[in-house]
């Protein structure tokens, strides 16, 4: 497992880089179609802070604010002590937390303390376990059991699996797979993308199959295509750069095709910068919103302490940006007027989508 230990850290380290201030990556603000969005502000319509309620329901638990740790890592020495980390925050804050893949730690044993440290700190709170599509009902029991995880994460990584040196993915298994992992799993299965995104048509795919959580994790965060295009010399993927759909689109795409997944709760991720983006988010019908490098960010540079006080700051603005909005909570924003400008607007126009019905939705 050295090699795969590596790569975990490799994820690590080049994410990181990404999401550095000053950095080309998404804390620059490269062309972010999350900015695209804008709210028309209404003066006169602002709510009291007191009175807004951002909690949300999250596979039968309630939490108190509408985001939460995303999937990163585990398996390593130095991704264990990341993991400690990111669950004391969690445990502090009252946040949901998700681990990285736990495949590692299904072949080697000794892997599974860089997992098991989640729960140590964070004995009560919810926990999300983590495992790429194709792997088997029993490994994904396994997995659960390892963190006494509340949810199972099951990423999709295509795009990921096809540039990474180690990538020889079985992709027309993997629907099948994820079926058999539902039909047998004692706790929720979330399907996520890795940063490219869920287009409706996967959305309709998953909720057949009896996926009830679905993670669309869009492109314009951490770029997992230029992570593994490093770690690969010899081959240039740059080519592929920018694939697949940001989180606001894919947002704008489902919502446009409700119909053909009533049941499906939708999380969004991917790019998320901000509070801003998370009420963005929120406003596009996001039930709640996953964040991996900008919590990475703030965890690599102050562990628990930096990212529980940046927890509870983005927990504040949040509560703020959705008083001034006029909303009480996750409904209320569900009716402000959003602008939908730019690439976003294209993106609409050539799948079919009113844009225009989101800049009047309080009329
Ligand atoms: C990830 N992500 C991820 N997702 C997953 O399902 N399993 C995994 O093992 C990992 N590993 C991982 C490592 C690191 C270092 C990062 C930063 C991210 C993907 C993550 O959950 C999310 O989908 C994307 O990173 C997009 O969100 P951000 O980073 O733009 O907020």
């Amino acid at each position: 497992a050295a090699g795969r230990g590596a790569r975990k850290d490799d994820h690590v380290r080049l994410a990181g880089q990404q999401w550095e201030p000053g950095a080309a990556g998404p804390a620059g603000g490269r062309d972010a179609e999350f900015d695209e969005l804008e709210f028309v502000h209404h003066a006169l319509t602002g709510v009291s802070l007191e009175r807004v309620d951002l909690g949300v329901e999250l596979f039968g638990r309630h939490l108190a604010a509408p985001f939460y740790i995303n999937g990163m890592t585990g398996g390593t020495e130095r991704t264990a002590r990341l993991n400690r980390e990111l669950a004391a925050a969690a445990a502090q804050t009252g946040t949901a937390m998700a681990c990285g893949s736990m495949s590692i730690a299904l072949e080697d044993p000794a892997a599974a303390r860089a997992f098991t440290v989640i729960r140590e700190e964070n004995p009560t709170g919810l926990v999300m376990a983590n495992l790429g599509a194709g792997r088997s009902p029993d490994d994904a029991r396994r997995a659960v059991d390892m963190l006494g995880a509340d949810a199972l994460q099951l990423h999709v990584n295509a795009v990921q699996e096809t540039v990474m040196p180690e990538g020889a993915p079985a992709l027309s298994e993997w629907l099948a797979g994820i079926e058999a992992i539902v039909a047998a799993s004692e706790v929720p299965v979330l399907v996520k993308e890795v940063g490219f995104g869920l287009s409706p048509r996967t959305l309709a795919q998953l909720a057949g199959i009896g996926v009830e959580w679905a993670d669309v994790s869009g492109r314009g965060g951490t770029d997992f295509l230029a992570i593994e295009n490093e770690r690969r010399p010899g081959r240039d993927f740059a080519y592929l750069t920018g694939f697949g759909q940001s989180a606001p689109a894919a947002l704008l795409d489902a919502a446009a095709h409700r119909a053909e997944f009533p049941d499906l709760a939708l999380l969004a991720s991917g790019g998320v910068r901000s509070p801003l983006d998370v009420v963005r988010s929120l406003a596009l019908g996001a039930r709640a919103v996953g964040v991996a490098g900008a919590f990475l960010r703030a965890v690599v540079s102050g562990g628990a302490e930096e990212l529980g006080g940046l927890i509870r700051a983005w927990r504040r603005q949040t509560a703020e940006l959705a008083a001034l909005l006029g909303a009480q909570g996750p409904d209320g924003l569900l009716r402000t007027d959003v602008l939908v400008r730019g690439r976003l607007r294209e993106y609409c126009e050539l799948r079919g989508i009113d844009a225009r019905a989101y800049a009047r939705r309080g009329a």
